[in-house]
């Protein structure tokens, strides 16, 4: 009985309540929006006292705080201002566990670890996963020959038509001198 109780005790305290990460590691390139993705323990039939969520970039030397729960609501007071406007939760996923952050216009300043701590009246732990945004490859580069292609359509364009009319002032003459 006592062992019993023992168990599901130790459960509950160090158990029972994780934190997930949907990816370990995401691939994106600069300018384009990404969502990541993390899932924590929700008891059925039970809300949690509090929920407070902490997410932030992790870098060499220092902490940018991208998005932040309190008590429930979301807070953006003391956001990094560097994803100012950029980041938007999915607020019918959080009630189901889900954190889902979309992050927008993505720049390479944004790659390293993103780490989410979910603190709640039943446990508390943290997640983290990768992101690795890549420079754009340049649009210009390729645009040349595609031009290049069009022009060589046209020309072709042109001297079907040139031979087509001929044929046809030809096909003239040969009636007119019937
Ligand atoms: C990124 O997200 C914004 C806002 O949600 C949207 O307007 C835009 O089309 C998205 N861009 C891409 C490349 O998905
Ligand atoms: C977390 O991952 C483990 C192992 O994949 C899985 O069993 C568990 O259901 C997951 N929990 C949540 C809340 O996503
Ligand atoms: C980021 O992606 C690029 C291109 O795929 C790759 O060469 C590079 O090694 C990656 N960096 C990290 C830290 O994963």
């Amino acid at each position: 009985m006592i062992c019993r109780i023992l168990l599901s005790l130790g459960s509950c305290v160090f158990g029972s309540f994780v934190v997930n990460v949907t990816q370990t590691s995401y691939q994106a390139e600069e300018n384009h929006n990404i969502t990541l993705e993390w899932t924590f323990t929700v008891e059925t039939g039970r809300s949690p006292t509090y929920l407070n969520i902490y997410c932030d970039l992790v870098t060499d030397d220092k902490s940018s705080l991208l998005y932040r729960v309190h008590n429930g609501a979301e807070v953006s007071e003391s956001q990094d201002e560097k994803f100012s406007g950029r980041v938007q939760s999915d607020k019918d996923a959080l009630r189901e566990g889900r954190i889902r952050l979309q992050l927008c216009r993505l720049g390479t300043e944004d790659s390293g670890q993103y780490r989410c701590e979910v603190n709640t009246d039943y446990g508390s732990r943290s997640a983290s996963c990768r992101l690795n945004v890549t420079a754009a490859t340049d649009q210009r580069s390729t645009s040349p020959p595609q031009e290049e292609r069009k022009d060589w359509k046209i020309i072709i364009i042109v001297l079907t038509a040139g031979a087509l009319l001929l044929a046809l002032l030809c096909c003239a003459f040969y009636l007119g001198s019937c």
